[in-house]
């Protein structure tokens, strides 16, 4: 697909990893509608900054996990931007909870883990895809996590949120095709965000320590992967790990 003038909806568009993948797609000439929940003072000044790499860039608060409140950002963006070509599902939240920890795990932790995680960008699919289908031409690019492909990450609840995710994404593939192409990345340990900030410091020296190349994965390592996968006119349901070298799937 070609990125000048695509419009592309990014969900945690304030986040870490987030704002990397909204500038290179900037930087292709796609249109941003980043999506935040809470931070609007950011959201709004990464928009000037994307904006001024060219392409119109606009903020839409919304909350994922709400159906309605995704529906109304979907409408949104369509009214502004006329279309939706790209919907990149990042947003999501860890809480630490070591493996052995089940009384600490709580029920309602499960919940709204796997809630964000993995029913959130089911939510973002359904109300976007009507849209693609429309125009007949669409990519989604899902974030998940080596948590979802081995059994590890900050909590038993985020390993299997992020494993339903990348399962969803080779459902999605086969229920998207021939129009819409759906592929994931799955990151390793991310340097400086809010999440990795949740980690405890054993786990993060471990993880680094067990990869291959014993460094934090490049924020921009996993943006450009995102970019390439919506370029791709033929690569779908894939799920490709950016770790560093720690898990080989
Ligand atoms: N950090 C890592 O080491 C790591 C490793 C593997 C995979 N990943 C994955 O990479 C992706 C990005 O992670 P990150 O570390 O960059 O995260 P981050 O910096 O913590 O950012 C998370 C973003 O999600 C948004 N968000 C959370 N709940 C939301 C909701 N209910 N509705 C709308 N937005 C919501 C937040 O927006 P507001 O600030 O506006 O609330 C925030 O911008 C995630 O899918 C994560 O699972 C991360």
């Amino acid at each position: 697909m070609e990125l000048p003038g695509a419009v592309a909806v990014v969900t945690g568009a304030t986040g870490g990893l987030g704002q990397r993948i909204c500038r290179a797609l900037a930087v292709q000439g796609a249109h941003i509608a980043g999506v935040y929940r809470q931070s609007a003072e950011a959201a709004h000044a990464l928009v000037a900054e994307w904006s001024a790499l060219g392409p119109h860039s606009a903020a839409f608060q919304a909350d994922v996990t709400d159906p309605a409140s995704v529906q109304q950002m979907v409408e949104r963006v369509v009214a502004g931007f006329g279309r939706i070509d790209i919907l990149i599902n990042n947003a999501a939240y860890n809480q630490l909870v070591p493996f052995r920890d089940l009384d600490g795990l709580t029920l309602e932790l499960w919940e709204h883990i796997q809630r964000i995680n993995s029913t959130a960008p089911f939510l973002c699919v359904k109300a976007v895809a009507p849209v693609m289908r429309r125009q007949r031409r669409g990519r989604i690019v899902n974030v998940t996590s080596v948590a979802g492909l081995a059994p590890t990450g900050s909590s038993i609840a985020y390993a299997v949120s992020k494993a339903a995710l990348t399962h969803l994404t080779r459902c999605l593939a086969v229920a998207l095709g021939p129009e819409i192409a759906v592929n994931a990345v799955a990151p390793g340990l991310l340097r400086g965000t809010k999440m990795t900030a949740r980690l405890s410091p054993t786990q993060v020296e471990r993880g680094l320590m067990q990869s291959a190349l014993q460094k934090y994965v490049d924020l921009d390592d996993v943006a450009d992967q995102v970019v390439t996968f919506c370029r791709s006119d033929s690569t779908t349901g894939q799920v490709l790990v950016i770790d560093s070298g720690r898990v080989y799937h």
